[in-house]
């Protein structure tokens, strides 16, 4: 059933073979790995892939939960044609003028709408509001919301559209049979969950720290 062991050295390979980082993106991601915090970025792979979900479906409408600086809002940003819209949310402001200043550099600024505040609150008002809509959506904020931005999600993403979930292996702690984290165990719900939901078709791979993709159903 399994055709390859994933080590460190093959992980490497795939990324220095297998993605094409655009200069201002790794001059970004070399900036944010002088943070003690820099383990929160997805890997340039997962990039590459969320780029290439986004040419495929042509998609306009990026809702991201969690921005910290700006990494993957800028892999969306110049995936997506001119006049796209990405909302990135982000409960703390400490990272945005870095983020700003590459998303300027990279000439994107004007595509991205960071909103600061709790993430689940902003998500309500714009269920609320019912003015919008996302072709992707990204999650990748605090763990222990995941249940709750995903169902948020839900309501937001158009049907065919994507919500990507990352951190569901949650660096092997998701194979704990009593997890005494909490976020782990809700990260367990979350996986079964998706698992039997017929609202959405999935695939979880074993990228970055486990990224699950949830296509919503047009039809259930
Ligand atoms: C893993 S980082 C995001 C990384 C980013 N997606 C990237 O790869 O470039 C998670 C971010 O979620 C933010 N966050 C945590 N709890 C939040 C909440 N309740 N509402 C909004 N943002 C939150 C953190 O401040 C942090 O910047």
């Amino acid at each position: 059933m399994f055709k390859i062991e994933l080590n460190q050295e093959l992980l490497k390979y795939c990324v220095e073979h297998g993605v094409r980082e655009n200069i201002i993106l790794e001059q970004l991601r070399d900036a944010t790995y002088k943070f003690s915090n820099r383990q929160m970025l997805i890997t340039p792979d997962q990039g590459a892939l969320m780029a290439m979900l986004a040419r495929i479906m042509n998609a306009t409408r990026f809702l991201e939960i969690g921005m910290f600086t700006g990494y993957s809002a800028l892999w969306m940003a110049l995936s997506m044609p001119q006049h796209s819209h990405i909302t990135t949310l982000d409960i703390n402001d400490k990272y945005l003028p870095l983020a700003q200043e590459y998303w300027e550099k990279a000439g994107v600024s004007e595509n991205i709408n960071p909103i600061i505040g709790k993430a689940s609150e902003t998500l309500q008002k714009m269920i609320s509001n019912n003015t919008e809509y996302f072709d992707i959506a990204f999650i990748d904020a605090n763990k222990s919301q995941y249940i709750e931005y995903y169902e948020m999600c839900l309501q937001l993403v158009r049907p065919g559209g994507i919500i990507i979930i990352d951190n569901v292996l949650m660096y092997g702690q998701i194979l704990e049979t009593e997890p005494r984290k909490n976020y782990v165990k809700i990260l367990q719900k979350l996986n079964k969950l998706l698992k039997d939901d017929q609202r959405v078709d999935i695939c979880l791979l074993p990228i970055g720290d486990g990224m699950t993709l949830a296509q919503k159903r047009s039809f259930n």
